[in-house]
């Protein structure tokens, strides 16, 4: 397995099988937004020549830091996981972890103090999976908005 940064073309195959890998519509989320503008630190794996994974990822500081006055210092940065996705037929094998691991590294090295992702109630695997790797699990009211709870993930890098 490889892990590597993320090309337009391993974008465009995002887009055309994430419905697939997620079991559902969900292909909005993979806005090109998470490539042109915020795919720096982004990662795919690959197994040969396909992509088995991926992790739509970027560094942001947000507008709490920026009320504080801190974001100039560069110093308090989140690593923000958006999207993360392993090809069905490859799960369980540590192709997630081998993702977040990477993200979590580079994510450090660029001074960030902590990691954050979301999901929504429910999803189970996905509260494993981040347990699993020692991420911290909140649920929280009205997060995405009036009556938008919201599952959250963090995992302090200090
Ligand atoms: C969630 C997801 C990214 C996990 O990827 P993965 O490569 O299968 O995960 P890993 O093999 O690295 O698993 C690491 C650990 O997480 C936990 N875990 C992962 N999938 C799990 C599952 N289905 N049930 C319970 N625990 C699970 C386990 O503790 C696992 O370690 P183990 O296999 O040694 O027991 C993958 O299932 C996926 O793409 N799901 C569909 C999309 C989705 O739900 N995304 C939301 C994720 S934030």
């Amino acid at each position: 397995m490889n892990v590597r940064r993320i090309t337009k073309a391993d974008f465009d195959r995002i887009v055309e099988v994430i419905d697939h890998w997620w079991g559902g519509p969900i292909s909005t989320f993979a806005h090109p937004i998470f490539f042109y503008e915020l795919g720096e630190h982004a990662l795919v794996v690959e197994q040969g020549v396909d992509m088995i994974g991926f992790l739509l990822g970027f560094l942001a500081a947000g507008p709490e830091a920026a009320a504080k006055g801190e974001v100039a210092s560069g110093a308090v940065r989140t690593g923000y996981v958006h999207l993360v996705g392993i090809h069905p037929e490859y799960r369980r094998r540590g192709v997630g972890r081998l993702l977040y691991d990477r993200f979590t590294s580079d994510s450090r090295e660029a001074r960030c103090v902590r990691m954050k992702a979301i999901t929504t109630p429910g999803n189970e695997v996905s509260i494993r999976f981040h347990l699993a790797l020692g991420w911290g699990v909140q649920e929280v009211d009205d997060y995405a908005g009036p009556g938008r709870r919201r599952i959250v993930f963090t995992k302090p890098l200090v």
